[in-house]
This record gives C-alpha cells, structure tokens and sequence, in this order.
C-alpha cells in the first residue's frame, strides 16, 4: 500500500482489512488498511458492477478484501491519497467486530488478540522490530556470537523469590530468569557472546515496568573489564536510539515521539555511584538509608536531573546479585551498573564485572541460603581457565516503552503475561 501511495499514479491492487467505511446511496468510501499504511477507496454505483457495489455495501469493519483501481492525490483523503475503485472482492465478510470506541482497558486486554490490529499497536511493533534489528547490527558490528541458551534451568540466577517453578517429569525446574550463568559459559568458547530470550519473573507486584515473562536482551565478554563494559552498554543504547531514529522516525512520531529526542542520546551518559544517588536525593528531601535499593519513585526524582540514560554503579553487596565482584576499592559495594532511562521510565539495563574467585562465590550463595551444589556446573567455570569478564541484560519491553513513550510496559509486547493475565 505504502509502495502505491508513493508511486502516487497508475492503476494498483491492494489487499487488506477495511479500517473504517461509510456509505450513501450512491457512494461507499472504505479506508482499507495493511502493514504499511491506511487508504480511502471510494467505490461509485454509477460506474462499477453490480457486483463490485454489492461487495461495497457489505463491507464492514476488519472484514478482509481486495480492491482494483486507479490511484491518484487527494488532499482530503486521510493519508493524501485515493483510490478510485473498479473491481472490489470481499474475501471474507467479518462478524460483528467486538472492539469500538472508549472502551476499558481490562477488555481491550481481553481481545487482546484482535487488539494488535490496532493502529497505535501496530506502530509500536514496527518500532520494536527495528530495536531489535539495531541491537542485532550492533552485535555485529562489535564481533559477538548470538548463542541459544535454556529456558528450562535447575539453578536460579536472580534469587529465588522471583522464580517459575514447574514439574519437569518427576523432578522440578525453573523457567530462566536470565541467560546469564550459560552466557557466562560460553564466552570460554566464544569469547564474546550475546542472546535474546523470554525471561520470567514471578512479579507479585502489578506495575508499568514489570511484565512476569519479557525479552531479554544479554551479552557476556571475555577479559572484559568494568570501565569497559560501561563503554560499552553506553554505546549499545546510543545505537538503539540512533538506529530506530533513522528506522521508524514515521511509526515514532503517530506514537507521540519525536524522532530528534532519540538522536540526541549520544554517548557519554552521565554516571554517579550509589552513594552520589543518595546524596542528590538527600539534597531533594528523599531519605534513602545506605544499603536500601532505590524504588520507583527515587528512581523518578533521580531522573528530573538528567536528560540522557544515567549509569548508576557500586550498589551495595547485600541488594545485589551473588556473582557480582567486589569493588577492590571499597569492600561494601560491587562492580555493577544499572542503567536508568530518562523521562521517569526506570531501570532498563542491569550488568557487573563478575566474580573470578570460586570461594568468594562459594560464600556468597551460602550467605544467600542457596544450595551451593546447584551451582556446581556454574563454580566449574571458575575451576577451568577463568578469566576476567562483564556482561549485562537489557529488558526488550523496557526500551520499547521508553522510547514509544508508552503509559504501561504491558503495550510493550503483543500478549502481556502479568500477574493476572496469560490469556489470550
Ligand atoms: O537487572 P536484572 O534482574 O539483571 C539480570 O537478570 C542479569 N542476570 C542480566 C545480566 O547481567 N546478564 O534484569 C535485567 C533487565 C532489567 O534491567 C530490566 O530492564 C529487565 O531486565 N527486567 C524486566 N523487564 C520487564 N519485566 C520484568 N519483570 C523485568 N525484570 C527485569
Ligand atoms: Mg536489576
């Protein structure tokens, strides 16, 4: 349809889903719409078939068809342009279509699956197609492996209180939380390694940033340090926004963001420890103790300072997962980085320097109350030519949502899984 509208003349055959119609005794306008854009077809009793009317006057809502005509400019169409029909087909003749205007949220949700349609969801799964082809390119570009990790997994990577259990034959397993731990394996084969899974998070809590299975996007790196793995997450996320800039400025701009906004996310980004979190929150009246991790709302109030995704590192040990290393400089806080988006959207990368010493590990599960022998496999890695190494995880929906501008993350992905919801 976009490839008619931009050749702008001729005779065209389009197929599609009517989008809207109207009609009158004598003429039938029905905006048809596919992936690419929507047009108006207008169909005139006086010059088709009775046939090709008959199908005009038919024609409701999403029902499927295919129209013939000739295409010309036409400022008062919707999208510039017209098509003047001659030949229409129904292909199939929908049923009443249950979704009309100003309707509640909870029931958009149920029709979930005739909700993608829409034309403000389509927009966004365009968007997030080209994040993920940008994060792609950029993998590319930087030399790493994409690899296939499990889903199915018998050792937790991110604590047990979020954790998927289900009965594997006459065992139990977890459903992944992260590629991490397996990420982490294979950079001793391919040094440099990255992967996009579904990870799930048994969230109790319902919020705009917690999905309980989402997209994650992780890469691990062999003798890679924290300074550079900063460099690097900085460089991954300036890309994403240059690149979906240049991809989807179209699709953007329908969903309320404005192109110029994401070139403007160039790297360097600002970075500030923990403690320096604290102390600008102290300066704005928040009192966070040291050794509490920041909510939601300190989160926002950090982020009224800053118009570039901010790299907060150094959280305390005791907040942070165990394969995290600990700063050589300061014994309390660990070598990790959170990655927070601007405009209040929150956390949307979190990654360290990993711990090389297996006793260290050994201690910190146990402080953790995890049975150190699910993690066998895992402290081989450190028994077997350990090396240096860094890696992050960037949650898919999360930048989808940032950069769509979305209300709630739950728009982020086609069939949202949240705590009251896995259907449709
Ligand atoms: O910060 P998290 O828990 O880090 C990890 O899982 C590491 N093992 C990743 C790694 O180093 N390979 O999760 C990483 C990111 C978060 O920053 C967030 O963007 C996203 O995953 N995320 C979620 N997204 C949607 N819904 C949830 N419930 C999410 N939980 C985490
Ligand atoms: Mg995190």
């Amino acid at each position: 349809m976009q490839e008619a509208m931009n050749k702008g003349s001729g005779v065209v055959k389009l197929r599609g889903w009517c989008y809207r119609e109207r009609k009158s005794s004598k003429l039938a306008f029905v905006v048809l719409r596919d992936d690419t854009n929507i047009i108006q077809c207008v169909v005139d009793k006086a010059v088709v078939k009775p046939e090709v009317w008959d199908a005009a006057e038919k024609v409701n809502i999403e029902s499927s068809l295919w129209v013939e005509g000739e295409i010309k400019e036409d400022k008062r169409a919707p999208t510039g342009y017209e098509v003047q029909v001659s030949n229409m087909q129904l292909i199939h003749l929908a049923e009443r279509f249950p979704i009309t205007k100003d309707q509640s949220t909870e029931f958009l949700l149920d029709v979930r699956h005739l909700w993608v349609r829409s034309r403000e969801l389509t927009n966004v799964w365009k968007v997030k197609a080209q994040i993920l082809a940008g994060a792609r390119e950029f993998f590319r570009q930087k030399g790493y492996y994409e690899v296939t990790p499990p889903i199915i997994t018998g050792s937790s990577c991110e604590g047990g209180s979020t954790l998927f259990q289900i009965k594997y034959f006459d065992d139990k397993a977890f459903l992944s939380q992260s590629a991490q731990l397996y990420l982490e394996a294979m950079i001793f084969s391919l040094n440099k390694v990255w992967a996009l899974t579904p990870s799930f998070r048994a969230e109790p809590s319902k919020t705009n940033r917690h999905l309980t299975e989402y997209w994650h996007l992780e890469g691990e790196e062999a003798f890679m340090g924290f300074e550079d793995l900063l460099k690097f997450e900085e460089e991954l996320v300036a890309f994403i926004c240059q690149w979906t800039a240049e991809h989807a400025a179209k699709e953007l701009q329908i969903l309320g963001r404005n192109p110029e906004d994401l070139r403007k996310i160039t790297a360097p980004f600002p970075r500030i420890t923990y403690d320096e979190a604290l102390k600008i929150l102290k300066n704005d009246g928040i009192d966070v103790p040291w050794g509490k991790d920041l909510r939601t709302i300190e989160e926002e109030a950090l982020m009224k300072h800053y118009d570039k995704p901010l790299l907060v590192t150094r959280y305390p040990k005791e907040i942070k997962a165990f394969y995290m290393k600990d700063d050589p400089q300061d014994e309390r806080v660990v070598l990790c980085c959170d990655v927070l988006a601007p405009e209040g959207y929150g956390e949307i990368i979190g990654s360290s320097e990993r711990e090389t010493d297996v006793n260290i590990l050994i201690n910190k599960l146990k402080a953790q109350g995890e049975k150190v022998e699910n993690y066998n496999w895992y402290l081989d890695l450190r028994r077997f030519g350990s090396v240096q190494h860094s890696g992050f995880g960037l949650g898919i929906e999360r930048v989808v949502r940032w950069l769509c501008k979305l209300e709630t993350i739950r728009d982020a992905i086609p069939f949202p899984r949240t705590i009251k919801r896995m259907t449709p």
